[in-house]
């Protein structure tokens, strides 16, 4: 982090503490935008915030491989109306109470501490984003870091009940949408979700279309034996419809039966789309892509592909994630986890919480243990992690 920045987030942390002695310096201070603060901080400072925040460059967030993280994923719910059979386990998953749940006030926080260290985008996932009943609210508190450097305001949804949300959550701030979307067939998507609702889900992929989202990306996980013969029908979307989909390898969670025979890997769904669409070609990636883009010329949208399991991207991750308890997780496929939540109610001085986001991200792995391997660890079910 540049060192202008450094002194201001200094200046911000000596500025609560001297307001509230030693002893109330608590996190929530440090974040709350209380008038109290605002007012402490010019808008010449705030201005001078946003242009010297370098995202490349905060030390609390760049591991000991010098990846920087600038991409923070927060699940908002455990809960889900499908239960698809590669997130959830048939027999379900002990909910958190909700009393251990992240509250809206300390999502906001926490996003914000995270902003002044140079995350630039936020995405929220789950569970099921849209079952959280504040998430205008929280998109709305969230569009308010923007001045902090906050670039981007994403969402992952299962699209069930988009089409009715998504004007407000456009309006509070919403930037970029990704649906899931397994399958063209109805009969097929109530098999893999257990539940019915693929005429909703296609409706709120039309209606994000017309809401001016640019491009609606749609994620599609993979499994042989299952989708793996709709790969070419969902390409042919891609001719009139302004989406990306985005072909995902299936990967192993607790509780989701993965093997590796089920996982259709990436270079397998190449050369069967190039048999039907000669013209696939590939398109530039942007550094921190985890997608493998690729366009059918003359074809309004793109396809993509996120091979996770074949050929992971760990090299280039800027990726953290923050469970809807409040755990921060540097890696989906790591099961260490420290809870934020616990040491944010606990009072904690902000330097404190920031030194342990800090050691957190210190501790990453260069790269997952491999498919193999990740199939015998344990780790949460998709579902309790947010993807
Ligand atoms: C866990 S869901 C949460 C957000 C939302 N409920 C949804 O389905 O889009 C996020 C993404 O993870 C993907 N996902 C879940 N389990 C997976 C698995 N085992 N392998 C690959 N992708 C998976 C889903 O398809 C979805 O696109
Ligand atoms: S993938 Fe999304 S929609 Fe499906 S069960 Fe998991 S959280 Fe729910």
């Amino acid at each position: 982090m540049g060192r202008n920045v450094r002194c201001l987030s200094r200046l911000f942390l000596n500025f609560n503490k001297n307001l509230l002695g030693t002893n109330g310096n608590s996190i929530a201070t440090y974040c709350s935008r209380t008038q109290a603060v605002k007012s402490a901080v010019t808008q010449a400072e705030l201005t001078k915030t946003k242009e010297s925040v370098d995202p490349a460059s905060s030390d609390i967030l760049t591991d000991t491989f010098g990846r920087q993280h600038t991409y923070l994923r927060i699940s908002l719910s455990e809960r889900c109306n499908l239960r698809c059979q590669y997130c959830m386990p048939e027999e379900g998953v002990e909910l958190t109470t909700k009393e251990k749940l992240l509250s809206t006030d300390e999502i906001l926080q926490l996003s914000e501490l995270f902003v002044r260290e140079g995350i630039t985008k936020i995405r929220l996932t789950g569970g099921e984003p849209l079952v959280r009943k504040d998430l205008v609210n929280i998109i709305g508190g969230m569009n308010e870091l923007r001045s902090l450097g906050l670039q981007s305001i994403a969402m992952t949804t299962n699209g069930v009940t988009l089409k009715r949300k998504l004007p407000d959550l456009r309006k509070a701030g919403l930037d970029l949408l990704n649906v899931s979307l397994d399958t063209l067939i109805p009969a097929k998507f109530e098999f893999i979700t257990r539940r019915k609702g693929w005429d909703r889900v296609m409706s709120g992929i039309d209606a994000a279309i017309e809401h001016g989202y640019n491009p609606v990306k749609v994620n599609c996980v993979v499994m042989r034996g299952v989708n793996e013969e709709e790969i070419c029908d969902f390409v042919a979307l891609t001719e009139n419809k302004n989406i990306d989909v985005r072909f995902i390898e299936y990967m192993p969670f607790d509780g989701n039966k993965w093997n590796f025979k089920k996982m259709v890997p990436y270079d397998e769904m190449l050369k069967t789309i190039r048999e039907q669409f000669s013209t696939l070609h590939r398109l530039n990636d942007q550094p921190n892509d985890t997608s493998k883009a690729y366009r059918v010329d003359g074809f309004k949208g793109q396809i993509g592909f996120i091979t996770s399991m074949s050929e992971h991207f760990c090299g280039t991750c800027n990726r953290l994630r923050l469970t809807a308890d409040g755990n921060l997780k540097v890696c989906l496929f790591g099961n260490s986890e420290v809870s934020l939540r616990d040491t944010l109610r606990n009072n904690t001085p902000p330097e404190d919480l920031l030194q342990v986001v800090s050691a957190a991200v210190k501790r990453k792995k260069k790269q997952h243990a491999g498919m193999l391997n990740l199939s015998k660890m344990k780790n949460r079910p998709m579902i309790l992690i947010g993807g």
